[in-house]
């Protein structure tokens, strides 16, 4: 017998979540399933399970892969719940508080805003979060852009990271957009670039025209870094298309999506990331999720954790929203949450499924069924999380 493999089992369901294509996970019960060198050797019935060193029965668990967020926004500093209160009091949204969190993230010290970091990656891991991707975009400039990433890059979790450079988030104050965009292009870029995975940008109305981010992400590119934008979420501008025609590996939010841009994205490799949480506060429209999954596109959904429109890390949440407000079933939203976000980080091979070769990302919940994360929305817990098959003790996962 090898030393370090490690025999998980269990008498619940283990939910084998599928590489995109299939809708809902697949599900084992009972199961066993097998790990060495951090990875998944081998999964089946206890009846058939080789021999390993350790053993842990998992009993009635539900057990899950890793959740993975595929949208975060978690470098900045001060306070904007205000703005919440005053939408739903009828204000219109018109991403202008972006500013405002600009201005209180750059008056913050390093330690300051790393310490703001790490309690909210501590937040995503304690509720089964094991893969994060995590923008930088309230610095828009040169240094605190740089700032954001370097923070990002330090940041000590035993989470799977994936950075975004998203420069261009909103205008800065006093710059006229066009020279905004030219700096970004020859002067952000070009060093944030080896501090990031991918590359983002606000296309929406009011903010970047499809013509400002083809621009930007064509840099990009040239600089290495996969591509992601933030499309359709004010007004139905394009951004799909130019991210589907750039081979981005995901357009996000797409509260404004319609047919044709539903036909383009389930013709297309490029996922659609689906953003419940900040689509309710806002209250302008819900993604197109049900038409998207019949379509046949690859559909992920994330928090979108973020300073002003919506601040939860609670991926359990999401996937409850997912289920109770955007038409998805519960397998179908937790397969999004977890395979779908893996190929919206371009991860598919890597993780967000329970098959052989894969990293073993895994959640054993305080709960027995999937349909759980709708039944208690928010209120499922990790028991033990594994993440390249290390366990991971939280706060929580210890009570
Ligand atoms: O994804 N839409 C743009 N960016 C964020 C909101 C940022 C903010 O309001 O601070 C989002 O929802
Ligand atoms: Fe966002």
């Amino acid at each position: 017998m090898s030393e370090g493999r490690l025999l998980l089992s269990g008498s619940g369901r283990l939910c084998v979540a599928q590489p995109p294509g299939a809708d809902v996970p697949t599900v084992l019960s009972p199961w066993a399933l097998l790990v060495e060198g951090g990875r998944i050797d081998w999964v089946g019935a206890p009846g058939d399970a080789p021999p390993a060193e350790t053993r842990v029965d998992l009993r009635t668990a539900l057990v899950t892969p890793g959740l993975v967020d595929a949208h975060t926004h978690p470098v900045y500093a001060g306070d904007r719940s205000d703005e919440t209160a005053a939408r739903l009091a009828g204000q219109r949204y018109d991403g202008g508080g972006i500013l405002r969190t600009v201005r209180a993230t750059r008056e913050a010290s390093d330690d300051e805003l790393a310490g703001l970091l790490d309690t909210r990656l501590l937040a995503a891991l304690a509720s089964g979060t094991t893969t994060i991707e995590a923008k930088s975009g309230y610095g828009l400039s040169l240094t605190d852009e740089l700032r954001a990433l370097r923070l990002l890059a330090a940041a000590d979790t035993p989470m799977r990271p994936v950075r975004t450079f998203l420069g261009a988030h909103a205008v800065p104050e006093g710059m006229e957009a066009e020279r905004f965009v030219d700096s970004v292009v020859e002067e952000i870029l070009p060093q944030a670039a080896s501090l990031a995975d991918f590359c983002d940008v606000f296309c929406d109305s009011g903010f970047f025209s499809v013509e400002q981010a083809e621009t930007i992400l064509t840099a990009a590119r040239g600089n290495g870094l996969a591509l992601r934008l933030h499309a359709e979420q004010l007004a139905r501008t394009g951004a799909t298309e130019l991210g589907i025609r750039l081979g981005a590996t995901s357009v996000d939010h797409l509260e404004q999506l319609d047919a044709a841009g539903i036909a383009a994205l389930a013709a297309s490799s490029t996922v659609a990331t689906l953003l419940p949480g900040p689509a309710l506060l806002m209250g302008a429209g819900l993604p197109p999720a049900r038409a998207l999954l019949d379509a046949g596109a690859t559909v992920a959904i994330a928090s979108d954790a973020n300073a002003g429109t919506f601040g939860s890390f609670s991926m359990p949440l999401v996937i409850g929203l997912a289920s109770a407000v955007l038409g998805m079933q519960v397998g179908e939203a937790l397969q999004a949450a977890t395979a779908g976000g893996a190929a919206s980080l371009g991860l598919g091979e890597v993780c967000g499924t329970i098959r052989p070769g894969l990293a073993a990302d895994l959640v054993a919940w305080d709960a027995e069924h999937e349909g759980a994360f709708a039944l208690h929305l928010g209120d499922v817990r990790p028991h033990r999380i594994w993440i390249g098959g290390s366990e991971v003790r939280t706060a929580l996962a210890e009570r």
